[in-house]
C-alpha cells in the first residue's frame, strides 16, 4: 500500500502541511518537529510523489529526451552521455522513442510538458522542427539538429569526405555510396560531401537509397550485387547497414578487403566485433550527450552559453574491412 503525506503526518503528529514544508524546506520549522517528520518518513518507508512535489514547487528535476530510433545502438550512446551529465547535477531523464514520425514526438513533447519537465533534448529530422520552437521550457537539439535552436553535432561534412576518400586512395574504381534518409541533416550532409569528393576525383559512383537498419541494409545489399557486380568500394550510410553488406559479401564469397572495401559511420560496438572488423567513420556519440545535457543545464540556470552551436570532430577509424586497415 502506498505510504501518503497523510501517514507520515499522522505518525509524527503534525498536519500535512508541516511535513510539506519539511519535504520542500520551506518556512519555519521547529527542530523537533523535523526530526519528528524524518523519522517518521524514515519508518513508513515514505517516497514524496515528484510529480505531486513538482506542481507545489512548479519545477521537477525531470528533463525529456526524444531520440529517432533506440533499437539504433547509436542513441543509447547518445543517451548514455545525456544521462550521465544530468544525474551528476541531480536531474532524472525520461525519454521517448518516435521512429522520427511527427505525431509521436509532438505527443512525447506534449507528454513531457504535462509532466513538468524543466528542459528537453531532442534529435529530430528537420522537416519536423516546428515541434520544438515556442516551448516554455529550453531546448537542446543534438545530432540532428535546429538551426535555430541550440545545438550539438558532428562534423558530417568532414566524415562523409573522410569516408570518399579512404576509399579512393586505397584504390577503389567503381564506388556505390548507401544515401542515408536525407531528411536526417547528419545523413544529408554526409552524403553530399562524399558525392562532392568523388565527383573531384572523378570516381565512377552510384547511390542506393538505404534505411539505417540492418534489416534494410540486407535488402539493399542484394540490390547492390545484383546490380553493380563489379563494384569494388562501399560507402554505408552507418554501421549497420555496413554490416549488412560485408553480411551479403560473405555469402557471395567476394573477399574483404581484397575485392570489395566496406566503410561504415558511426563506430558503434559492433563495428569492432564483425568480420572483418569494420572501418568506420568514429562519431563522438556519447560527449555530444554530455555536451547536450551540460548546454542545457547552463539553458535552465540562466547562464549565458558561449556557443550555442557546438560541432565536434569526427576521425577516420581504420579497421580491416579497407585495404592498408588498422589492426
Ligand atoms: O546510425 C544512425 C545515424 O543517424 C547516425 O549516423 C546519427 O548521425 C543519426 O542521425
Amino acid at each position: 500500500m502506498t505510504v501518503t503525506i497523510k501517514d507520515v503526518a499522522k505518525q509524527a503528529g503534525v498536519s500535512a502541511a508541516t511535513v510539506s514544508r519539511v519535504l520542500n524546506n520551506s518556512g519555519y520549522v521547529y527542530e523537533d518537529t523535523r526530526k519528528a517528520v524524518m523519522e517518521a518518513i524514515d519508518r513508513l518507508q515514505y517516497k514524496p510523489n515528484e510529480v505531486a512535489r513538482s506542481l507545489y514547487k512548479r519545477t521537477s528535476k525531470l528533463i525529456g529526451l526524444v531520440l529517432p530510433d533506440i533499437a539504433n545502438p547509436f542513441f543509447p550512446a547518445l543517451a548514455r552521455g545525456v544521462e550521465d551529465k544530468l544525474q551528476q547535477q541531480g536531474y532524472r531523464v525520461i525519454f521517448g522513442n518516435t521512429d522520427s514520425d511527427a505525431t509521436k514526438e509532438m505527443d512525447y513533447i506534449d507528454t513531457f510538458l504535462q509532466h513538468n519537465v524543466v528542459g528537453l533534448i531532442a534529435s529530430v529530422d528537420r522537416l519536423h522542427h516546428e515541434v520544438l520552437s515556442n516551448l516554455r521550457v529550453p531546448v537542446v537539439t543534438v545530432d540532428r539538429t535546429a538551426e535555430e535552436l541550440p545545438a550539438v553535432y558532428a562534423d558530417h561534412k568532414s566524415g562523409g569526405r573522410l569516408a570518399a576518400e579512404k576509399l579512393v586512395t586505397s584504390g577503389c574504381k567503381q564506388i556505390i555510396v548507401l544515401r542515408g534518409p536525407q531528411d536526417a541533416k547528419p545523413l544529408y550532409d554526409r552524403f553530399q560531401s562524399a558525392m562532392q569528393y568523388l565527383s573531384e576525383k572523378n570516381i565512377s559512383v552510384n547511390y542506393i537509397d538505404c534505411q539505417l537498419s540492418f534489416e534494410d541494409g540486407r535488402q539493399k545489399a542484394k540490390e547492390l550485387f545484383n546490380q553493380f557486380p563489379n563494384t569494388d568500394g562501399i560507402i554505408a550510410c552507418n554501421d549497420l547497414v555496413a554490416a549488412a553488406m560485408l553480411y551479403e559479401a560473405a555469402n557471395r564469397k567476394r573477399k574483404v578487403p581484397e575485392q570489395l572495401q566496406v566503410i561504415g559511420y558511426d563506430d558503434i560496438t559492433i563495428s569492432e566485433i564483425v568480420h572483418p572488423s569494420l572501418t568506420t567513420i568514429h562519431q563522438p556519440t556519447y560527449d555530444m550527450g554530455i555536451k547536450a545535457a551540460d548546454m542545457l543545464i547552463k539553458l535552465i540556470n540562466n547562464e549565458k552559453l558561449g556557443t550555442i552551436h557546438e560541432q565536434l570532430p569526427v576521425y577516420l577509424k581504420e579497421r580491416n574491412s579497407t585495404v592498408n586497415g588498422g589492426i
